[in-house]
């Protein structure tokens, strides 16, 4: 955590500016000088001009000037927290990753929860996706598993994320709306891409509209591999559950609490944590080989599909607990750099195209939003276990190489000599043999875009039903152009005919459109 203010670093906290009589440190500048009076510029007479030589107000203001980072450029709106994760069910069969073999072993932890369409400044009980992104400040590493309360995605493939984000965020020409799916481009992008249809179907879902982050799953979304201590892989889905159950508000009452309390959310994670009342999640492991995933309906590497849990149950292995709220907001839940290349041994990526493109996406983001290279030595971002290599300079580098040596190999005795690859412990990249000529087009496996779009919405109870089709009809009633909406309901017929129905009679649409045409027929033999 960040240090507390007026402690003077390499001084042990002693002061020589003096305090008053309660005990109350005095104010400095940013250089330690004491400051008398922090409410009156120095000027030529009482009623003069400023004057240029005071170092004190021009040092204020220009660190005030300077407050504001350019906001996520996706998932700007969030709120963290820190806690821990314990090891109760060794993983050790399948993972050689420290973390998972030592049951009851704590492992610190820091968890952002976000909105991923808004603005810093939006509310918090709107309709969208909200981020599960957690860091785990493991002995080897930071491991980040960076995820959202919806198992699936919008799309498959990386290269469509900027176009996704522009349509989901405010329409560029009037700069609104700010935090909602109900617009024109929204559901024009949607309803062009097939493959956002099982996404959708969840976003309109009561997952969408969580009573707080307390009461949310969370989802890795990819599928990844565990590696074992022989180098074997084992695919594997990561899952939240929360020990509180799942929760969501109804349609009104959340229009009514944004009015009431845009910070809703945030509240409540704030006064559970600060009353005691910590909120946990399980960690829950779907592990699955080849064999299963060949035989699979659908790609496990199609970020739009999940893994049923009745056919790979989820396995827990452990709790997520969070007890502390940070001591400042800025340093800690705006400065956080949460990325899905952050990995440590024993843990694997796939092939998932949209992962693949994500590795890159989040340090190119984080190099500009957080001002340069060094945006690890944050504290918030910095491991808690030790990290030694050759990096160094930049802008803001608090942890440059001590010493000689900045390079190796090099021949200087140790200490001097510093670090060195260890191939015995050091992260290795799971041997997977590539072939394939170097093309664009999608994989065929990726090409059914309405079955489990169609096997989640017969998996919700009645009411659950009712509540998704009042929000396809309140979301695309506000939607202005009828193309639009008569498009998206040639993919609601692939989904459900009682849903397509239900929507068109909502919006006033008769006759029905026909179906879209599917790229591979929809499956109707698949268990709710
Ligand atoms: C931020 C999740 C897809 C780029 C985030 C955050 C989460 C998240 C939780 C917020 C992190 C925080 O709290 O600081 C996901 C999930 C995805 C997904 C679950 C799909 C399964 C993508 C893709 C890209 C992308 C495909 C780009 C190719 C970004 C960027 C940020 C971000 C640039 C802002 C990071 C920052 O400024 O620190 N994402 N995302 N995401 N995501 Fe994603």
């Amino acid at each position: 955590s960040p240090q507390p203010s007026h402690t003077i670093a390499g001084q042990g906290g002693e002061t020589h500016q003096g305090a008053d009589d309660a005990g109350i440190p005095t104010m400095t500048t940013q250089q330690g000088v004491p400051v008398s009076d922090d409410q009156n510029t120095l000027r030529n007479g009482a009623r003069g001009p400023a004057l240029m030589e005071d170092f004190h107000f021009r040092e204020k203001i220009f660190h005030f000037d300077h407050e504001r980072i350019p906001e996520r450029v996706v998932h700007a709106r969030g709120y963290g927290a820190h806690g821990y994760f314990e090891l109760t069910d060794s993983l050790a069969d399948v993972c050689h990753a420290d973390i998972f073999r030592h049951v009851g072993e704590k492992t610190p932890a820091f968890v952002r929860f976000s909105t991923v369409a808004g603005g810093r400044g939006s509310s918090d009980v709107v309709r969208d996706v909200r981020g599960f992104a957690v860091k785990l400040y493991t002995r080897q590493g930071n491991w980040d598993i960076v995820g959202n309360n919806i198992p699936v995605f919008f799309i498959q493939d990386a290269i469509k994320f900027p176009d996704f984000v522009h349509a989901a965020k405010e329409e560029p020409d009037r700069g609104f709306p700010q935090a909602q799916t109900a617009h024109d481009n929204f559901w024009d992008f949607v309803s062009l891409s097939p493959e956002a249809t099982h996404m959708v179907c969840w976003a309109m879902s009561d997952r969408a509209i969580p009573r707080s982050f307390r009461f949310m799953e969370g989802f890795g979304v990819h599928t990844f591999r565990l590696i074992d201590a022989q180098g074997r892989s084992t695919y594997v889905k990561f899952h939240w559950k929360p020990r509180q159950g799942l929760q969501s508000v109804v349609w009104n009452e959340a229009l009514k609490i944004n009015g009431a309390d845009p910070d809703f959310h945030r509240r409540d994670l704030w006064n559970a944590i600060n009353a005691g009342d910590y909120p946990e999640w399980d960690l829950g492991v779907q592990l699955f080989d080849d064999e299963f995933a060949d035989s699979f309906d659908f790609d496990i590497l199609d970020p739009t599909k999940l893994i049923p849990e009745e056919l790979v149950p989820v396995r827990r292995v452990g709790r997520l607990v969070l007890n502390r709220v940070v001591d400042n907001f800025f340093a800690e839940t705006e400065q956080v750099a949460f990325c899905t290349q952050n990995i440590v041994p024993g843990i694997d990526f796939t092939n998932d195209p949209l992962l693949q493109g994500r590795n890159f996406s989040y340090l190119d983001t984080q190099t500009k939003r957080l001002g340069g290279p060094n945006f690890t030595h944050i504290p918030i971002n910095a491991p808690k276990c030790p990290f030694h290599n050759f990096q160094q300079d930049g802008h803001m580098a608090m942890h440059n190489p001590k010493g000689r040596a900045n390079y190796e190999p090099n021949s200087w005795p140790q200490p001097q000599g510093g670090a060195r690859e260890n191939p015995a412990t050091g992260y290795r990249s799971f041997p997977q043999e590539q072939s394939g000529e170097k093309v664009r087009e999608r994989s065929a496996s990726f090409g059914d875009h309405y079955s489990q779009a169609r096997q989640f919405y017969i998996s919700q109870t009645p009411v659950e039903q009712t509540h998704m089709k009042d929000a396809f009809v309140f979301e695309l009633s506000k939607v202005e152009t009828p193309a639009i909406r008569v498009r998206m309901l040639t993919h609601l017929r692939n989904v459900d005919e009682t849903l397509a129905h239900g929507v068109a009679e909502g919006l006033g649409i008769s006759p029905l459109p026909p179906a879209a045409r599917p790229f591979v027929p929809v499956r109707t033999d698949l268990p709710a």
